[in-house]
């Protein structure tokens, strides 16, 4: 092969075949473990390292191994969701967000979709699992009842052929089967009232295509909420609706956790939804996170180029710019990743370190990390004091 065809990501059809033969091998092995009935508890069951924390994620690595290569969506994330907080989850589109949390709840597209290293470990009901290692079986007892998904278009998720209440009703009925068809939908009315739905008898009776798509990102809600999960994923919840009726939805969405005491993962490309609503940020950069911190920290004093970029190409009421920041350049081929920092062909701040080695992670205050060689001495200076 010619060097500029190797460049541009040309492969022949043999070298493919060649690919897909090597892929099987390796997805078949991690399948036929997960399939396997009637695990021990033990091979999966797990401790967290702060019981204070839902889940924490622990040097994720999601990879997809399709016909072309290998796409490391997910290559070495950590971080933590605490109990009854809000972590938004930030970062450009393709950074990796949506497989994070779909690996979370083991959707991510299999076969080719495949956690191959680190752990998630879920501090659940009935105690704490590692889902990396939790085989599909014993996945039903947590999907839905204790980690529920609102999704990005709720047209998609609702079954356009099924009425509303019937969907809502199922979701209960599933989880709980002592109760009488006239106590299910006794709950999704309540369910339907509570994400403030008026004329709840008549949108139980309604098609999807009858609602508005703020209502039926509300009914999606109800859906998500009806088991009081202990996490709530939200990936992009209000991206595809108008600016009022997504302020709405943040707003109950907010009440909701707290009366229901659940933490919230929120995936969004929205910096404004993350200052409104989260907690805890992570910023995640191709595949890897590069920034995480408070709200506070991450916003008043942003660290990572790539973070204070984002920050600057948001537009900001009252301030006068005559045209808004982009990062200049665009992000690394996720099967070719390059073995340095992946934000360095597109960093305007580079220092001499930068030539070497992916930059580690550097503790800034016990909640505030970056990975980026700016910052080696504050790091080294921070270690020091430990
Ligand atoms: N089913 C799939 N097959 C191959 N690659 C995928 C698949 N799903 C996602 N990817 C790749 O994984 C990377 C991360 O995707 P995703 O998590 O969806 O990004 P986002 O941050 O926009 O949610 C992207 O490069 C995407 O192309
Ligand atoms: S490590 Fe260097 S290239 Fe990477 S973001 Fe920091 S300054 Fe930029
Ligand atoms: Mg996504």
């Amino acid at each position: 092969m010619t060097n500029a065809k190797k460049k541009s990501g040309y492969i022949s059809a043999r070298e493919s075949r060649r690919i897909s033969k090597k892929n099987r091998k390796i997805t078949s092995a991690i399948e036929k473990q997960r399939n396997r009935k009637n695990v021990d508890p033990s091979e999966y069951s797990a401790t967290m390292r702060d019981s204070a924390n839902v889940v924490e994620f622990d040097n994720l690595h999601t990879y997809f191994f399709t016909d072309i290569g290998t796409v490391k969506a997910v290559d070495g994330v950590s971080f933590d969701i605490p109990r009854g907080k809000t972590v938004g989850v930030v970062g450009e589109s393709g950074c990796g967000k949506s497989v994070t949390s779909l690996s979370l709840m083991q959707l991510v597209q299999r076969p080719q979709g495949q956690i191959v290293k680190g752990s998630i470990r879920f501090n659940g009901e009935d105690g704490v699992y590692d889902i990396a290692k939790t085989p599909t079986q014993a996945m039903q007892n947590i999907r839905g009842k204790q980690i529920s998904m609102i999704f990005q278009e709720p047209m998609t998720s609702l079954n356009p052929v099924f009425r509303v209440g019937m969907q809502v009703d199922e979701v209960i009925a599933l989880h709980d089967s002592t109760l009488t068809p006239a106590q299910v939908k006794a709950r999704t009315i309540s369910m339907l009232e509570m994400v403030g739905i008026a004329n709840c008898e008549g949108v139980y009776r309604m098609y999807p295509h009858e609602l508005s798509g703020g209502m039926r990102q509300r009914v999606m809600i109800a859906m998500a909420l009806a088991l009081s999960p202990r996490l709530i994923i939200a990936d992009e919840p209000t991206t595809a609706l108008d600016v009022t009726i997504q302020a709405q939805i943040l707003d109950l969405l907010r009440h909701l956790k707290d009366k229901i005491n659940s933490s919230i993962m929120l995936i969004t490309h929205d910096l404004g939804v993350i200052a409104e609503m989260a907690d805890y940020v992570v910023v995640m950069y191709s595949g890897r996170v590069v920034e995480k911190g408070t709200v506070q920290e991450v916003f008043k004093t942003p660290s990572h180029p790539y973070t204070i970029g984002l920050l600057n190409s948001k537009p900001v009421v009252n301030r006068q710019v005559e045209r808004l920041y982009s990062i200049p350049g665009k992000v690394p081929n996720p099967i070719n990743m390059p073995d340095y920092c992946y934000f360095r062909d597109r960093c305007e701040l580079c220092v001499a370190p930068c030539a070497g080695a992916y930059p580690p992670d550097i503790q800034l205050s016990p909640t505030h990390t970056v990975s980026c060689y700016r910052y080696a001495d504050q790091g080294k200076e921070a270690a020091d004091h430990v």
